[in-house]
């Protein structure tokens, strides 16, 4: 079983990302932190409890963490996510509270109590993330993995040249990057690939009640993305912890730009490994085939939990 903490802001793929995390057979979730990102952090953290029910996820913690940028203006994608940061899917109202606290505390103390057992994977801005390795670099040890979504060395989508995780909190990912692990980057060179076609989303519509969450999403992202339906971004980092064979991974240096006028945010992404050791995995490449079979196999155990 590999111990998960999850950083998100969600978000329709992040939502998806908790579902997959939910039904995988080898993840155990054992936090849910929040961060403004995609909408407001007041909205991310009421998806995220309404989540972690509709999900069945027990009573394990969801932590709020920070609203805003370290340093510079919040940027949004309510554009894409909807008003409420779930596209179409209008999940019950949570009974449960957040847990007392901050994302920051919550990131630490977890990785303190369980040194090298807990995989981070962070599917939002680096916000909280940067501020827990500041205020305690040990997690750097601590951490069994950490694992992003965010950036890439093709192209951006927020704009050409940086991707919105990035983008939104650029100074963030610097730090993250710098922080001395070896960062795992799922960005969009290979999430634009992990794409729900319409005979992905036939057989998400069988899924009972979770298929009241997928189908709905999955339709209104689809419906405001130029692709053949819309990439589930934040459920590669997660697949990604399933089963690493599923994406390929090369050793690079990543710097994030943090001053250019047209360039802020972008991850600029070198394989050459001349100057510096690698401080990064970067995903190349995946095998989005595969890919569908383990997400969907997850959200067919999960549906089975569900009803
Ligand atoms: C990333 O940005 C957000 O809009 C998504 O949730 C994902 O984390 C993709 O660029
Ligand atoms: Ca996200």
């Amino acid at each position: 079983m590999t111990k998960v903490l999850i950083d998100c802001d969600p978000g329709i793929d992040d939502a998806m990302a908790l579902a997959l995390a939910a039904g995988a057979p080898g993840i155990e979730l054992v936090a849910i932190t929040t961060v403004g990102g995609n909408v407001d952090l007041s909205l991310t953290t009421a998806n995220a409890l309404a989540l972690r029910e509709f999900l069945d996820l027990g009573d394990i913690p969801v932590t709020p963490g920070s609203a805003g940028a370290l340093l510079h203006r919040t940027v949004r994608a309510g554009d894409i996510h909807g008003d409420t940061g779930l596209g179409g899917a209008v999940l019950p109202a949570p009974l449960l509270a957040v847990s007392e606290g901050h994302a920051v505390d919550r990131i630490i103390d977890t990785l303190r109590a369980a040194p090298g057992e807990i995989t981070l994977v962070a599917i939002g801005p680096l916000t909280n993330i940067a501020l827990a390795v500041r205020r305690e670099p040990r997690i750097v040890e601590w951490a069994r993995d950490l694992v992003i979504m965010g950036g890439s060395f093709t192209r951006g989508n927020h704009n050409p040249a940086a991707e919105f995780n990035m983008l939104a909190d650029p100074e963030a990912a610097a730090i993250v990057f710098e922080a001395g692990w070896t960062v795992k980057m799922l960005g969009l060179d290979v999430t634009l690939t992990a794409v729900v076609t319409s005979a992905v989303l036939d057989r998400m519509r069988p899924l009972g009640r979770l298929a009241e969450l997928l189908v709905p999403a999955a339709q209104f992202y689809g419906a405001v993305t130029d692709l053949a339906g819309p990439a589930i971004h934040d459920a590669c980092a997660v697949a990604y912890v399933m089963d690493p064979s599923l994406v390929t991974m090369v050793p690079a240096v990543v710097n994030v730009e943090v001053i250019g006028e047209y360039t802020r945010g972008m991850t600029v992404v070198d394989f050459r490994l001349r100057e510096r050791r690698a401080n990064a995995l970067v995903a190349t490449g995946l095998d989005a085939g595969r890919f569908w079979d383990v997400v969907l196999g997850a959200y067919v155990r999960l549906a089975e939990r569900l009803g």
